[in-house]
């Protein structure tokens, strides 16, 4: 068997024996219906090794991860012009404060905190006519150019439940930080985290942070020195106030979901993508922050 599948399947057991800790994400309602004993890796190589255990091919709701990639879209449009409308520093606080907001401005600390991540939305519902198709389409291609749908019943449980967003959108729009609705805004987002992928979808799709902005068939995605700028905040925003410890713990650029996913990437050599439910206090995978420790430790041991 593959050395690769062989570190896998060893990482899997593990975790496997370990007891199941966390909490399943129930604030979206829609959620909190996906088993917590749901576990899969996925692990891309640039050579095009594909080593997967478990769930790993079974499709999950990508939640923040997608705003990993529309902030890529984001930057393809506005270009460096972006960074006026969010900032590049940690905020260590939750994914959806509104904390800093009031004292900053307006102006959000990174792309990755819910606030953030609706002035980049916000910047994409500027430039296309139909926002939320430019992002799956978007997604789609960098996967492999496979065909990908919003999950209704997610999107419609966020849409109910989503007063907080809202909230930081209309925060944006009275700092003048906002052009479009808040509805245009809020409902492309919500759209764009109801997106279900696997686990091998994701490794797959965000293989071009790991080359310097290029995908396997030679597309230039983002320069070079953007994909540096991309794999950095990851992995000082990527996790929220838990980006520290996952850095600590795992060295890679990471973004997580309440979903449940963790999409990290190896540079020069590959990502990873791992999916288990039950979350930390701080939103991040329990399960999928302790796969990516192992692998990173078979990474450093030689076995990768
Ligand atoms: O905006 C929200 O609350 C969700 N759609 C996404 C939050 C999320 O995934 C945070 N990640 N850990």
């Amino acid at each position: 068997m593959d050395e690769l599948q062989v570190v896998v399947d060893r990482v899997y057991n593990r975790i496997m024996a370990e007891p199941l800790e966390g909490k399943v994400a129930d604030y979206i309602p829609a959620l909190a219906c996906v088993a917590p004993d749901r576990f899969g890796i996925a692990l891309q190589m640039l050579d095009g090794r594909l080593a997967t255990a478990g769930d790993a091919f079974s499709p999950f709701s990508i939640q923040s991860i997608s705003k990993l990639f529309s902030l890529v879209l984001a930057l393809q449009t506005w270009g460096d012009e972006l960074w006026e409308r969010v900032g590049r520093e940690p905020s260590g606080t939750a994914f959806n404060s509104l904390v800093l907001l009031e004292q900053e401005n307006g102006l959000p600390r990174n792309p990755f905190i819910n606030a953030g991540a609706l002035a980049v939305t916000n910047a994409i519902v500027s430039r296309f006519a139909l926002p939320d198709r430019a992002i799956i389409d978007f997604l789609g291609h960098l996967a492999g150019d496979i065909k990908l749908v919003f999950d209704d019943t997610v999107f419609r449980s966020e849409y109910v439940h989503g007063d907080r967003n809202r909230a930081i959108a209309y925060f944006l729009k009275a700092h003048g930080r906002m052009e479009n609705p808040v509805e245009a805004v809020t409902t492309a987002y919500f759209k764009q985290c109801s997106i279900p992928m696997s686990c091998v979808d994701l490794a797959r799709a965000g293989l071009f942070l790991a080359t310097g902005g290029k995908t396997l068939k030679g597309n230039q995605i983002i320069g070079p020195v953007e994909a540096r700028q991309v794999c950095s905040l990851m992995l000082t925003c990527g996790l929220y106030d838990g980006t520290g410890d996952f850095s600590f713990r795992v060295g890679w650029p990471g973004k997580s979901g309440v979903g449940g996913g963790i999409l990290a990437v190896i540079p020069g050599r590959g990502t990873a993508c791992v999916w288990s439910p039950p979350l930390t206090e701080k939103g991040n995978s329990v399960r999928g922050m302790r796969a990516l420790e192992l692998l990173a430790r078979a990474l450093e041991n030689g076995e990768l």
